[in-house]
């Protein structure tokens, strides 16, 4: 008999693509993911603890979900509860504390030993709270090689992990603490199974890591010397099959020439890229410990748009971290204005404990983070706009992978992550289909096949 597996995401592409392997991983014990927790036989929590009041988020969450467990077990069912992620990480022993109906807290480096721990923790009576299992270690057995292959989920696309972990320990991130050391995973490995997908339909493939471009491996084809991301990419290319590459999160001092280079050599590697760089002013961006200034990171957009003139360019910002002062906060706002972005994530600075910037001096009162925030975001969603106006009128190749809202509408993503969405296209599910972009919408934008078939197909006489 099936089982019921319902995993909530929180957080970042890196546990959506773990979610999807805590699946894989289940699948063989007979559980079939389902939307919503009601009536589950299992339930996982896949938490981020990347800003504050995530670890709250968790708990609440929990709360609620601990009135479905008892009615399941009421009606002599059971459901297994189990948290996974950076918040089960960091404060595991907490959670169990707090929450001792939880069943199983795990670590993102140890999912692979879930079918073991369901087994376990399923021979613990339901009516035993505070038996919960913990398992946070990071085990030397990295769990990639401990993992099914994965399977491809019909849309087209699909996340392909490649690295965790991160050495950089910029001082307001607990992703060195979380996530732990950095972590490349063979290029063999990961060219199998970009091969696996390639050979299940999949068109796009997303290279992602907390790091990514840190990646780093032994040729293939042997000659030694050290592969950056650069060289992996050009491997995922001769695949057939793959039309579309991406790869993110980037670190803008882990851009080396190779990688550059294959923004020129590679058509495939979309013209789209997320490189955060977090703040404008070298003063805070030394503090911060990004190793990099203001002024590398423009002429790192500039070497980049020389070698994919259309590459576009996505950040993440943090305002008022620790001692930022107006005039900081003006040097972002300059270097926005200088590179232009044409998407981004900005946030209002959050300590994390055990962070080094959770103790420095001049942390910077709410009031002033808001006020900072609203005045970023309009400028990015300025840019953001004008971007999407100027595209309507071309043409884009859009990728399919959403059903639509109405009949007969997909959506996909353009080359620069934009959502497009068409009319009369239901049969290209999946597929690469050239759009003619009529009209930007707030957040969309729409389109028309640019062949025009499609349309006569849905009873538009010529
Ligand atoms: N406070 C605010 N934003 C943070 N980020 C990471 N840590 C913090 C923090 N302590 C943001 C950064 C990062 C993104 C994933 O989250 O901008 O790039
Ligand atoms: Fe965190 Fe990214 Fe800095 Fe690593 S490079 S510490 S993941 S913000």
């Amino acid at each position: 008999m099936t089982k019921k597996l319902c995993i909530k995401t929180y957080g970042c592409q890196m546990n959506v693509y773990d979610s999807a392997r805590m699946a894989d991983v289940l699948a063989p014990l007979g559980y079939a993911p389902v939307d919503g927790p009601e009536d589950a036989d299992m339930v996982i929590l896949n938490t981020c603890h990347i800003r504050e009041k995530a670890a709250e988020k968790v708990f609440s969450e929990l709360g609620r979900l601990r009135h479905e467990k008892a009615r399941k077990e009421e009606a002599g069912g059971r459901m297994v509860l189990a948290v996974a992620g950076c918040v089960a990480q960091a404060e595991g022993a907490e959670i169990l504390r707090r929450a001792p109906y939880v069943d199983i807290v795990l670590g993102p480096h140890t999912y692979h030993r879930l079918p073991e721990m369901v087994a376990r923790a399923a021979r613990v009576a339901p009516s035993r709270p505070g038996a919960g299992l913990l398992d946070t270690e990071f085990p030397v057995e990295p769990k990639f090689d401990h993992l099914p292959s994965p399977s491809s989920d019909g849309t087209g696309s699909a996340f392909l992990s490649i690295q965790e972990g991160c050495d950089k320990f910029c001082t307001f991130c607990v992703v060195p603490y979380t996530r732990g050391a950095e972590y490349s995973r063979p290029p063999s490995d990961v060219l199998d199974e970009a091969r696996i997908l390639a050979g299940g339909g999949v068109r796009e493939i997303t290279l992602i890591g907390q790091n990514v471009n840190a990646w780093h491996g032994e040729p293939t084809k042997g000659g030694g010397g050290d592969w950056g991301l650069g060289g992996l990419i050009r491997e995922v290319a001769a695949i057939e099959g793959i039309e579309r590459i991406r790869y993110t999160t980037s670190h803008p001092a882990d851009m080396d020439e190779d990688l550059i280079a294959a923004h020129r050599d590679v058509p495939q590697l979309m013209p789209f890229l997320h490189l955060p760089v977090q703040s404008g002013s070298d003063r805070i961006l030394a503090a911060m410990n990004r190793r990099h200034t203001a002024d590398d990171y423009r002429a790192l957009a500039e070497k980049l748009r020389i070698a994919r003139p259309d590459l576009a360019l996505s950040s993440d910002f943090i305002v008022g971290f620790p001692g930022e002062t107006d005039a900081d906060f003006e040097e972002t706002l300059s270097l926005v204005r200088d590179v232009g972005f044409i998407q981004a994530y900005s946030f209002k600075y959050s300590p994390r404990p055990g962070t080094p910037a959770a103790m420095m001096e001049g942390q910077v009162p709410e009031p002033v983070m808001a006020e900072r925030l609203a005045t970023l975001q309009e400028i990015l969603g300025r840019q953001q706009d004008a971007f999407n106006r100027a595209c309507v009128g071309r043409v884009l190749p859009v990728l399919f992978d959403r059903p639509g809202r109405h009949p007969g509408q997909l959506v996909g993503r353009s080359p620069y992550m934009q959502p497009v969405h068409a009319d009369g296209v239901a049969s290209r599910y999946g597929e690469v289909v050239d759009l003619k972009i009529a009209e930007a919408l707030p957040n969309s934008l729409s389109g028309v096949p640019a062949d025009g078939a499609e349309a006569a197909a849905g009873g538009v006489s010529a």
